[in-house]
């Protein structure tokens, strides 16, 4: 449809109708097996179901054909239902959870996998996803740092402008692709105490200068729609927050789509003591500029009240109409409103898909320690043992559409590699304590020590067999994700007492850690051989995991987000500050910034991760040691493959501004690239250093770089390497 058929359309709607189009409501209204992700209010008035704009939730090319028909044929203006769904790493074909596609460090492997989402979900009939979350995370209390990418801007920017490409495409009316929502906007991960939903407390420079970048630069790549975050931010509600939206959002980085609510998150204010009543949050969603408000009811309670009280003018209800009229344009629905409907087209996994999924899976796996080159494993007697032995439960609590039976295990990936007589499993122990509390219950187990002594006692016969355990440990699925956060990071106690029978038994111990979250692993490190994180790896997660095991694939994973030693260093990020009295390199140094029982920095860092491999870094080098605002520097360092195997080194370059108008962190990354060697090989890498890098939100209130001193380092993590400088002029 023409803009000009647009208008006229909207000007031809009702009041009724225009609210309507701003109105989202729970897939549960259209259908029973609606996947519910928020707090629901009971069934809505029958015209707001005839009109609602839009719905979440549901998915299946047969039953939304049957809903849309049924909507159009009621509508008085025939405008289509448009239908959202959280696909956040997979529809059918589940991938890593997104804390573990940013440990890739392979933005165009994200991209391929959003596109392979998309092209799912789309034939199931989804029009938008809500995705990609570009919350910046530095805190591992937090369980939804498992749908971010990680603690860092530069890598949570190109994954999230990647997700926004590969769901998006070149037209969102193929048929292949839908539209991208980058969430949760703003700074929902920088939650106090890692408490979800909790109020957020950040100085204007933070926000920009941390928390504000990956949505810029996702929404760079143009987005159909933004979602506000539940928290408030020094006080003011998200979706309430006329600054962050109006000012930042919609004038600064020029977002021109569709703002929509979190669920419920417009009448919420009322709780947050921000708005008195439903009304009076219609009103400030309004003023705000959220065009959509998800499943709270106050915009389809009150908004027609204020439009004809005047309070709120009826041009800014027609711009947000618009906005909603242009997606649904955009999408192609006035010419096709039963796109992706095509009854006899489901989307099913395929060799293609399972592909891609396997090798983002390896690439995903982070190796944190391998003593005495424990793995690859060899044809040893291999005993799988632990409550992630042998579950198909490897998806995340945000992967509901996918099903677990299409999940290969670990223990249906070994049986496919090894012969029968060498390998055996026992899953050793429950997956969580007998009280765990979990998003949505408390699991407690009758007679479950009695469970437990059996099956510590199967296990410990197994390992007993064996030459090798795979000790297969983690947090269940449904401990990171919403409403998750916790005040440990510690694996299950019934797991550590586990592991620690299992290394009674004098065998080696490859420990593989399933999680959403960073946790503390030190204990776990002093009892194993190897350690390596596999995140929460979805449908391919055995094949991909047996294939790092066994060598095919050597681990090439990074970490995206600070293991600390232990919960109390939380937040926790490489991108600290220096202090007026940093902690000495060697040693604790008398009044200095440091505590008296811990590290300050992580156990493992951002960005570190190990390969079967090894690299020398050969000395880096820079092209020149000063530059002008208006030249560039050259950065190259000669990686070579000093190892037996073929190995992907990601190679990482940081940059600490030493003086600035405002204090700087002792290194920010500023550039990264992976690259794939054969034993003995040697390759340079280059990085081209501008000024627009070097620019930061300086005491001026003004994006910008300063003349300086700058140091450079190029390595393998965020804590080794030498530096280089140079001067800015
Ligand atoms: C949830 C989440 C959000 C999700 C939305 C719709 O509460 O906060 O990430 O996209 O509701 O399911």
């Amino acid at each position: 449809m023409d803009k000009k058929a647009l208008e006229a359309l909207l000007k031809d709607m009702s009041l009724e109708e225009k609210v309507m189009q701003l109105v989202q409501i729970s897939g549960a209204e259209y259908e029973a097996d609606a996947e519910i992700t928020g707090v629901e209010r009971g069934q809505v008035k029958d015209n707001v179901k005839r009109l609602a704009g839009s719905t979440l939730g549901i998915w299946g090319s047969k039953s939304l054909r049957r809903i849309q028909e049924q909507y159009m044929s009621e509508h008085p203006h025939h405008i289509p239902l448009m239908f959202m769904l959280d696909v956040i790493h997979g529809h059918k074909t589940v991938l890593p959870c997104p804390l573990g596609q940013g440990a890739t460090f392979d933005p165009d492997a994200v991209r391929k996998g959003a596109e392979l989402q998309a092209r799912e979900a789309a034939a199931d009939g989804v029009h938008a996803t809500f995705s990609p979350m570009a919350d910046l995370c530095r805190d591992a209390r937090w369980g939804r740092i498992m749908e971010s990418t990680g603690e860092d801007k530069l890598l949570n920017s190109r994954m999230a402008a990647a997700m926004v490409e590969g769901y998006q495409g070149k037209d969102l009316k193929d048929n292949a692709h839908v539209a991208a929502c980058v969430k949760h906007f703003a700074a929902y991960g920088a939650a106090e105490g890692g408490r979800d939903y909790n109020n957020t407390e950040l100085s204007e420079h933070t926000l920009r200068e941390y928390y504000l970048r990956a949505y810029g630069e996702a929404i760079k790549k143009k987005p159909a729609m933004v979602m506000t975050s539940f928290n408030s931010i020094n006080g003011i509600p998200a979706t309430g927050n006329r600054i962050l939206m109006r000012k930042i959002l919609r004038e600064e980085f020029g977002f021109q789509g569709v703002l929509i609510s979190d669920w419920a998150a417009v009448g919420e204010m009322i709780n947050h003591g921000y708005a008195e009543d439903q009304r009076d949050a219609a009103l400030k969603g309004m003023l705000a500029g959220v065009d959509i408000d998800m499943c709270s009811g106050c915009y389809s309670a009150h908004l027609e009240g204020l439009v004809n009280a005047g309070i709120v003018p009826i041009k800014m209800l027609n711009e947000a109409v618009l906005r909603v009229l242009n997606m649904k344009n955009d999408l192609g629905l006035f010419e096709d409103p039963f796109r992706g409907l095509d009854a006899d087209v489901t989307p099913v996994i395929t060799e293609e898909s399972r592909r891609l999924a396997r090798e983002m899976v390896a690439a995903s796996i982070v190796l944190l320690e391998n003593k005495g080159k424990t793995l690859p494993l060899g044809k040893e007697k291999i005993a799988f043992v632990g409550p992630y032995a042998d579950t198909k439960k490897l998806q995340s609590s945000w992967a509901f559409s996918g099903d677990d039976e299409n999940t290969v295990s670990v223990w249906e990936a070994a049986s496919e590699v090894y012969e029968a007589e060498n390998i055996k499993s026992a899953a050793g122990c429950t997956m969580l304590d007998q009280d765990a509390v979990t998003a949505r219950e408390i699991r407690h187990i009758d007679n479950w020590q009695d469970i437990n002594n059996c099956l510590l006692a199967e296990a410990i016969s197994v390992a007993e067999w064996a030459d090798t355990v795979v000790l297969c440990l983690g947090e269940d699925m449904a401990q990171s994700g919403e409403a998750t956060s916790k005040v440990s990071l510690r694996l299950p106690a019934v797991q550590m007492q586990l592991l620690h029978e299992i290394k009674k038994t004098g065998k080696k111990i490859v420990t593989l850690v399933f999680t959403g979250r960073p946790l503390e692993l030190m204990e776990v490190r002093e009892l194993s051989d190897a350690l390596m994180v596999c995140w929460l790896p979805g449908t391919e997660g055995g094949h991909g995991i047996l294939d790092v095991l066994t060598g095919k694939v050597s681990p090439s994973g990074r970490l995206t987000a600070s293991f600390p030693y232990t919960v109390g260093q939380e937040p926790l990020h490489y991108d600290m500050y220096p202090t007026g009295r940093p902690k000495p390199e060697n040693g604790p140094g008398p009044y200095t910034s440091r505590y008296l029982d811990c590290e300050n920095g992580a156990l493992y860092p951002f960005g570190y991760g190990l390969s079967y491999t090894s690299f020398s870094y050969g000395d880096a080098r820079l092209s020149a040691q000063t530059m002008s605002p208006y030249e560039t520097i050259t950065a190259s360092v000669t990686v070579k493959n000093t190892g037996d195997r073929k190995g992907s080194a990601t190679v990482q370059l940081y940059i600490r501004d030493i003086t600035g108008s405002r204090v700087r962190p002792i290194r920010e990354l500023a550039d990264f690239k992976k690259i794939s060697l054969e034993p003995g090989a040697v390759e340079e890498v280059s990085f081209v250093i501008n000024e627009e890098m070097l620019r930061f939100w300086t005491a001026e209130e003004k994006w910008e770089s300063e003349p300086g001193k700058f140091q450079v380092w190029i390595c393998d993590n965020s804590r080794d390497g030498k530096p280089l400088e140079f001067q800015l002029s």
